[in-house]
């Protein structure tokens, strides 16, 4: 078992997530060359302080399964600028934002996870499921309507997940134009800050009113059930309903689209699931692990902890790269490649342990829905500028592209 010493500390200078020099959706090679060497590794962040780096499969998932690494931490979702590269995770545990229970430990986590568990049920996803079907199918309408090249993101992308949670919180339809402007307002990176802290302001002021009715007259949306409990103040509600927003939202976004841009640059795979939409599903999982958009995640060791023969001290900052561990070759074969033959169960693209996604159902069928649609209806569908110029959110929080623009000559029903 080895200790930090400071020979071996691994420099980081811009911070996490790292250029992608390998390729579009590979993982940075310096991250790789690691992973080989040395899988959870000591690291000093742009600020000078000290830290690890997980990146073998094994190491993540034994990590992710502890709660002893803590989830409380400052977001830097909430606190904007709302992309904080390289911004290094406090060395402390930071006050709790009410509701906000991807950052909490249990037992507050606990308690506010069951409760939203138990509006996720099975009844409720399989109805969401039509929606989810007959919000793909008309935002594909939209899309067909425009004139070729268009922004995918735009015009596709962000659209889905925006409409889907706007369904799942039961925002009514005179309120969504004006919810999805600052929804995206505040997500996109190249909006200005006061903008964007004005998204922000009227996000929350919005959700805020929105849960004070649902628990006045509750409706048939997972809010209103989470309003039903009586011992949830308005403010943790309102904390609830924007994690489901922030953490449905980007990521589905991002899987969407780059997920597309990845078939595009796969023709051979495109071109099979395209002939037999039964590989869908298998398909989107092996996405996920490939693509794995939400990779560096944050932890911190509430005591001495040890991991794949390290010795993390208490106090220590824990990184973990979620991408790294999803190519880790000790875990899947050839893992580099795109196979979507493959099955790629235990992949940690939604997490692992108590925080696992829990809209990972959900994710499931929007990228079945969004996909199966865009792929049928768009058979000539291909890039409208070279990939190489296709521009990625290196420097962001969950990873895909800024713009996707495509083209096609023909469209189907
Ligand atoms: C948690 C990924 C879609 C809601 C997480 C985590 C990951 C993740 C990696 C664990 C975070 C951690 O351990 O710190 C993804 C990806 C998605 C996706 C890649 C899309 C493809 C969704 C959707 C929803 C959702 C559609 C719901 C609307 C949540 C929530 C948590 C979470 C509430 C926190 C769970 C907890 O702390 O107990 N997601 N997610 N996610 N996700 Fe997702």
């Amino acid at each position: 078992m080895s200790d930090t010493s400071s020979t071996d500390l691994v420099p980081i200078p811009h911070g996490l997530p790292m250029e992608r020099d390998a390729g579009p959706f590979d993982p940075p090679r310096a991250i790789t060359r690691l992973r080989g060497a040395r899988p959870v590794s000591p690291m000093i962040f742009p600020d000078g302080h000290e830290g690890w780096l997980v990146t073998g499969y094994d190491a993540v998932r034994q990590l992710m399964a502890d709660t002893r690494f803590s989830s409380r931490q400052d977001l830097g979702v909430l606190h904007v600028p709302y992309e904080t590269p390289g911004m290094p995770a406090p060395t402390e545990p930071s006050p709790q934002v009410p509701g906000l229970f991807i950052a909490m430990d249990p037992p507050d986590h606990t308690r506010l996870r069951r409760m939203l568990t138990g509006a996720f049920t099975v009844k409720r996803m399989r109805t969401l499921e039509e929606h989810i079907v007959t919000i793909a199918e008309r935002q594909l309408d939209h899309l067909a309507g425009l004139t070729p090249p268009v922004d995918l993101v735009q015009e596709f992308a962000l659209p889905v997940p925006s409409l889907v949670i706007c369904e799942l919180l039961g925002v009514p339809y005179a309120d969504r134009d004006n919810f999805q402007v600052n929804t995206a307002r505040f997500l996109l990176k190249d909006v200005q800050l006061d903008e964007k802290m004005a998204a922000y302001g009227a996000l929350t002021t919005y959700l805020s009113e929105l849960v004070t009715r649902k628990r006045a007259a509750p409706g048939e949306d997972i809010l209103s059930d989470l309003a039903r409990h009586d011992e949830l103040t308005i403010e943790e509600l309102t904390g609830c309903a924007f994690l489901l927003l922030l953490a449905g939202h980007e990521t589905t976004a991002n899987m969407l689209a780059l997920g597309t841009f990845a078939l595009l640059e796969h023709p051979e795979q495109l071109a099979e699931l395209r002939a037999d939409p039964e590989l869908l599903p298998g398909a989107v999982e092996e996405l996920m692990r490939y693509l794995s958009v939400v990779d560096i995640l944050y932890r911190y060791a509430t005591e001495d902890l040890e991991l794949g023969g390290e010795t993390i001290r208490e106090g220590s900052t824990v990184v973990v790269s979620l991408l790294a561990a999803n190519r880790d070759p000790r875990r899947f074969d050839d893992p580099d490649a795109l196979n979507i033959h493959r099955n790629a169960r235990g992949h940690l693209a939604f997490g692992h342990g108590c925080h696992q996604c829990l809209g990972q159902q959900l994710a499931r069928i929007e990228m079945r829905a969004g996909l199966a649609g865009l792929l049928r209806r768009f058979p000539t569908l291909e890039l409208a500028i070279p990939a190489g110029e296709v521009r990625l959110r290196t420097n962001m929080q969950i990873y895909g592209v800024h713009e996707l623009p495509v083209t096609w000559t023909e469209t189907a029903r």
